[in-house]
């Protein structure tokens, strides 16, 4: 999906840091719905285009109890492979799975990439000096190749 310089290859310990930093962002309660509000309105600031994409959960409308349930479905899909960072076959099981939902799709990959810098800028609001960018790429290139079968 995107370039893996050597300092982002999402290595052991990256793969922690990810999983702790995530957990600061995901948070609980009224915080997570928070959350999950900020990353969805920076994705289609990023990418108005990819609002049709997201029409069957009513995207036009990103505070409806459609789009609501589908923000949550995201969020605990990144929860479930984040948390899966330290367990790699278990992780390659649900990369799979979460492919065979995104391929019929016909998601351009681009998108990917506004994914991620809308979920890198939203985690890295919810932190100070310690956001380890170079972990959440490494870490999500990971995660967007096993969802879209590039690499
Ligand atoms: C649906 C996770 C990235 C497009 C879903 C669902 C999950 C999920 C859990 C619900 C599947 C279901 O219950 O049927 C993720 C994760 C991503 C990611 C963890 C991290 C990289 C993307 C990207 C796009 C995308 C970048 C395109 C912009 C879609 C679409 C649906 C979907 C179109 C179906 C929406 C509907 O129900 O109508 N995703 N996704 N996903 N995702 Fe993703």
């Amino acid at each position: 999906v995107v370039a893996i310089a050597s300092a982002d290859r999402c290595n052991n310990l990256q793969r922690i840091k990810t999983k702790m930093q995530w957990a600061k962002a995901y948070g609980t309660g009224s915080k997570r719905a928070e959350f999950g509000d900020a990353l969805w309105n920076n994705v289609f600031n990023y990418a108005p285009g990819a609002r049709a994409l997201f029409s069957g959960v009513n995207s036009e409308d990103l505070s409806s109890p459609g789009f609501k349930a589908h923000i949550a479905r995201v969020l605990g899909g990144l929860d479930r492979v984040i948390s899966m960072l330290d367990n790699q076959a278990t992780l390659d099981a649900d990369l799979a799975h979460l492919k065979s939902q995104h391929d019929p799709r016909s998601i351009d990959p681009a998108n990917f990439v506004v994914f991620r810098d809308a979920l890198i800028g939203t985690v890295a609001g919810t932190f100070g000096v310690c956001f380890d960018v170079p972990a959440w790429v490494g870490c999500y290139n990971v995660i967007a190749q096993g969802i879209t079968g590039d690499s």
